[in-house]
């Protein structure tokens, strides 16, 4: 059968099937729990939590289902450790002043300095010992990949290149996504700039193929059952979903967030910098749109984020949607369903359906 794949038996899943964590706030337990249930892998992203955060949204995954899922985090979470300068500063005030007057905000003081998370976050994950324990931004450390191997825990880490995914594979992660540049959200790219690691996910998938061993999950631009029997018919042991579950009910996105990926906004996405200081992808707002040439201005990530946080949050007070970056993928304007069970059903439906047309 199509889905007795590599991947599932790691994973310990009947369909080689992830629901792609998101960060930000933006997963829930029921979404996780959800596809976990219907026989995927539900993933919850948490590299904005703290470790009690963590270890609560973990207790509540666990009573919502009792097959296996996936915790995520971002091994890179700053890119910026120091003291912003004050000319740097300046410049960013200067390009997006505009933006804070037209909602009728002061701009904000300085974000203060961030202290990376990840060291922390990571020792509660080795503590709760997840069946899966993604990450994307770099990887662990070789000893910490070993105490993961010996705690039971499965390692995937994300590759925008081939050569991320060799220095994944050679680090000791057990499976790689292939991480294409049609995916909604962060571009994860840690060995030279996300704005030359963009490759699309069917290219990249089989490049890393051919060169690495381990299992690779396809992930960027696949929202059917269609797109996952490409994705497996080029050599994917599973498949990453991201913003056809981010759309569903389920989905800790604001009601808003998900109109706009049903709705016809959701044709044009643009990968930009502008609201968080990192390359990700979302439904093109007017300032990724006006702030194209300018990115010397932005604030390194995550000082961009706090930046423009008070400046989100008026506009959507004031309802002034093309300022706002809602988060999707080049894939949105085919989503069909608004529940993630059903969504899960008919991806297994109409991939079953497409490999059964094949033996005829
Ligand atoms: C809003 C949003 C947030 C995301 N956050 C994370 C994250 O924190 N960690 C991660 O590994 N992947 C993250 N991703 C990537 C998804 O898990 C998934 O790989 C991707 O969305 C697949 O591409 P698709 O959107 O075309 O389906 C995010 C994606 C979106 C849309």
């Amino acid at each position: 059968m199509w889905y007795n794949t590599e991947a599932s038996k790691l994973l310990g899943i009947q369909y080689p099937i992830l629901q792609g964590p998101f960060g930000g706030n933006l997963s829930s337990v029921e979404l996780t729990a959800a596809v976990s249930n219907a026989g995927g892998l539900g993933g919850y992203g948490a590299y904005t939590m703290s470790p009690q955060e963590i270890f609560e949204a973990d207790k509540q995954i666990k009573a919502a289902t009792n097959k296996p899922y996936n915790l995520n985090l971002w091994v890179s979470d700053s890119d910026y450790p120091d003291d912003i300068p004050a000319v740097k500063f300046h410049k960013a005030k200067e390009i997006f002043k505009p933006y804070f007057d037209e909602v009728g905000i002061p701009l904000p003081d300085k974000p203060a300095k961030f202290q990376s998370r990840f060291e922390n976050q990571l020792e509660v994950i080795l503590k709760i010992r997840p069946k899966v324990f993604s990450f994307m931004f770099g990887v662990p450390s070789a000893d910490v990949l070993e105490e993961c191997r010996k705690s039971g825990i499965v390692t995937v880490g994300a590759a925008t290149t081939l050569d991320e995914a060799i220095f994944l594979e050679n680090t000791g992660v057990d499976m790689i996504i292939a991480s294409g540049f049609e995916a909604g959200g962060h571009r994860p790219s840690f060995l030279d700039s996300a704005e030359s690691s963009l490759t699309g996910t069917f290219v990249l998938l089989q490049l890393i193929r051919e060169k690495v061993k381990v299992p690779v999950i396809a992930a960027g631009g696949i929202a059917n059952g269609n797109g996952v029997a490409a994705a497996l018919a080029l050599g994917a042991s599973a498949a990453q979903i991201g913003t056809a579950f981010l759309a569903c009910d389920e989905s800790n996105a604001l009601p808003i967030h998900k109109q706009m990926l049903f709705s016809d906004a959701s044709k044009y996405t643009t990968l930009s910098r502008a609201h968080t200081g990192r390359l990700g992808r979302g439904l093109t707002s007017r300032i990724a749109k006006e702030i194209l040439g300018k990115e010397a201005s932005i604030l390194p990530f995550p000082l961009q984020t706090t930046f423009m946080s008070p400046l989100r949050k008026a506009a959507l007070d004031q309802e002034k949607w093309d300022m706002i970056l809602f988060w999707g993928g080049q894939i949105a304007p085919i989503l069909k369903h608004t529940k993630a069970t059903e969504l899960m059903h008919s991806l297994i439906e109409e991939t079953t359906a497409y490999f059964d047309g094949l033996k005829t």
